[in-house]
């Protein structure tokens, strides 16, 4: 099934993260309309409020590579931890309602959506001018 290649993918890409002052491995990927899956991982930086979550680096990693449609994402971090604030309202411009799949270390998976995650979200319907694209 293509959402296990999927979670591999992110489990995968905990290994690639750069988290030298949280020690929070976290791998994220996403699914793109034409089956081909992005990977991404947090990465740090010494001022801390620049850190990017795994989450926003695979989903802007895929939009710079030319895709603009996701049907899933997944999120791998040690505890099953799920994703921030800001992750959610990403995931919602980007990529709507979708399946959510959040694993631990150990493999174990939780399926949400990004609705439940983000309910009554602000996005570009609420704006007085139409994004151009
Ligand atoms: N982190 C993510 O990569 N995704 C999330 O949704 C939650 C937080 C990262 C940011 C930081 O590098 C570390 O986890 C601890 O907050």
């Amino acid at each position: 099934m293509k959402d296990n290649a999927l979670i591999q993918k992110a489990i995968d890409m905990r290994k690639k993260s750069v988290a030298p002052y949280s020690g929070y491995r976290v791998g994220a990927a996403a699914m793109t309309d034409d089956g081909t899956i992005i990977g991404g991982c947090n990465v740090e930086s010494s001022s801390y409020g620049l850190t990017c979550c795994a989450e926003r680096v695979a989903l802007y990693r895929a939009v710079a590579e030319g895709h603009r449609s996701f049907t899933a994402l997944a999120v791998a971090t040690k505890n099953g931890g799920s994703p921030c604030g800001a992750c959610r309202q990403v995931i919602w411009d980007l990529c709507k309602d979708i399946p959510v799949y959040i694993a631990d270390e150990k493999g174990k998976v939780r399926e949400t959506t990004s609705r439940q995650l983000m309910p009554d979200a602000f996005d570009a319907s609420q704006l007085t001018k139409q994004p151009n694209s």
